[in-house]
């Protein structure tokens, strides 16, 4: 018997529970145990919930789970950065394996949770904390011993991408739909997280760790988000044959590495045009694969469950990568020397911004009232520092990459 101690039983953990429930039998044939929820933390103990358990099993107290000897393995899927890490340092001290779907705090303690699972010989896995159901990571850290992987480009955001999708595909409004995606249970608890690119952003702060094998910090990574975007924009893409993705890349060259989450103009004819609604895709570059595409669920009840419990199944046919998969690489950061094409629209413009983009422009591009510019070649900084010495606010504005 293997005892699970899970924590949080929102929509990932019920997916968790559900799915365990119907596969119990096929779960056995494949490791030759019975697993258990032993137990349950959540926050409010008297919720109505549309998920039946055996009476004890939940609980609102965590020592509750830390301090039972039976519990082998934690699931975290709380979502809140300060105590799930209370929760995955205290659990790994205590001797059990701990599987979490949440970026955000392997994002901001990866390299110490990373080290405290190797010094205790113990497993720390986060499979869906990356890509949602796309099993990427297990595969990465594999890839990684037989590659050098130099790029890694990838739309990492479920909710993000469903909103573009529909606002592209059916005219649909951005707030409208952004409800739909809470309703759907893609959004973060604070959708903030998935609109303004912070998610996107700790997923590569993970992926480009990894990948690059050195450490990628948050603030290293140049972001954008898609909340400023209008349906104006999306007719000027449209007529562009272009579309538009929230998209995460990290790419390393000889003197250092790039790492943006920026929204991105992408042809139609694209690869990463193609993955619509909540699907996300990872794509990397390794030297002797070559190129390597990932393609399923980034966001969902069951999708990201299968991961969490996939991990969970490492575990327990001990088929885990051992040790620990951070690289110690010292890299330089060159995002400062990004200088690219830019697509920019700027609403309620006068006549001195526009005169100043016209001197920065390759291309203008009108739909009825409102102007925007494909910039010549140009650093993002200064793009940022004109928009600022003319006080336009970030609201006001929307800005994109365009993918070669
Ligand atoms: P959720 O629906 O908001 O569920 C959170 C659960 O954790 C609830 O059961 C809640 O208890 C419990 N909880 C919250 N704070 C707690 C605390 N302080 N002490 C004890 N229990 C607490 O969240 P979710 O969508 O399942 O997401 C969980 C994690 O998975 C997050 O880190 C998220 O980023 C990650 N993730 C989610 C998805 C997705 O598609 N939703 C995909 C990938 C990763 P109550 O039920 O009593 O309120
Ligand atoms: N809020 C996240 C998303 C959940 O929409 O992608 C999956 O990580």
């Amino acid at each position: 018997m293997v005892n699970i101690g899970l924590l949080g039983l929102g929509t990932v953990g019920t997916g968790v529970v559900e799915i365990i429930e119907k596969r119990k039998s096929e779960l056995k044939d494949l490791t030759e145990k019975d697993i258990n929820i032993k137990k349950v933390l959540v926050k409010n103990i008297d919720k109505e919930r549309n998920i039946k358990l055996e009476p004890d099993v939940l609980t609102s107290c965590f020592e509750e789970i830390l301090k039972d000897k039976e519990i082998d393995i934690i699931i975290e899927v709380t979502g809140d950065v300060e105590l799930s890490y209370k929760y995955i340092t205290e659990s790994l001290n205590s001797g059990k394996h701990v599987v979490t779907a949440n970026k955000a705090v392997v994002s901001k303690y990866f390299e110490e949770l990373s080290a405290l699972a190797e010094e205790k010989n113990l497993a720390f896995l986060y499979e869906a904390s990356v890509g949602g159901g796309i099993p990427v990571l297990k595969s990465l850290k594999e890839a990684l011993a037989l590659n050098k992987i130099s790029q890694v480009l990838g739309i990492l955001n479920g909710t993000c991408n469903y909103i573009l999708t529909r606002m592209v595909d059916e005219g649909k409004n951005y707030d409208e739909v952004l409800k739909i995606a809470q309703k759907l249970g893609y959004a973060e608890a604070d959708p903030t997280a998935d609109v303004e690119g912070h998610d996107t952003l700790r997923k590569l702060r993970i992926l480009g760790t990894l990948v690059l094998q050195g450490e990628i910090k948050e603030e290293d990574i140049l972001l954008g988000g898609i909340s400023a975007i209008n349906s104006n924009d999306i007719n000027l893409f449209k007529m562009m044959n272009s579309t538009i993705k929230l998209v995460a890349e990290a790419k390393i060259y000889e003197e250092g590495y790039t790492a943006v989450v920026l929204p991105t103009i992408v042809k139609n004819s694209n690869y990463f045009a193609n993955v619509n609604m909540a699907f996300n895709s990872v794509a990397f570059e390794g030297n002797n694969v070559g190129q390597l595409k990932f393609y399923g669920s980034g966001a969902g009840k069951l999708p990201t469950a299968n991961a969490v419990l996939s991990d969970v199944l490492d575990i327990v046919m001990d088929t885990y990568r051992k040790g620990n998969p951070l690289g110690n690489r010292e890299l330089v950061n060159m995002n400062s020397k990004i200088k690219e094409e830019f697509y920019l629209r700027v609403s309620g413009t006068n006549d001195e911004i526009i005169k100043a983009l016209r001197k920065i422009s390759k291309k203008v591009l009108t739909i009825g009232a409102t102007t925007a510019i494909i910039t010549e070649e140009i650093e993002l900084s200064k793009l940022e520092d004109i928009m600022s010495s003319f006080k336009v606010d970030k609201k006001r504005y929307f800005l994109a990459r365009i993918l070669d």
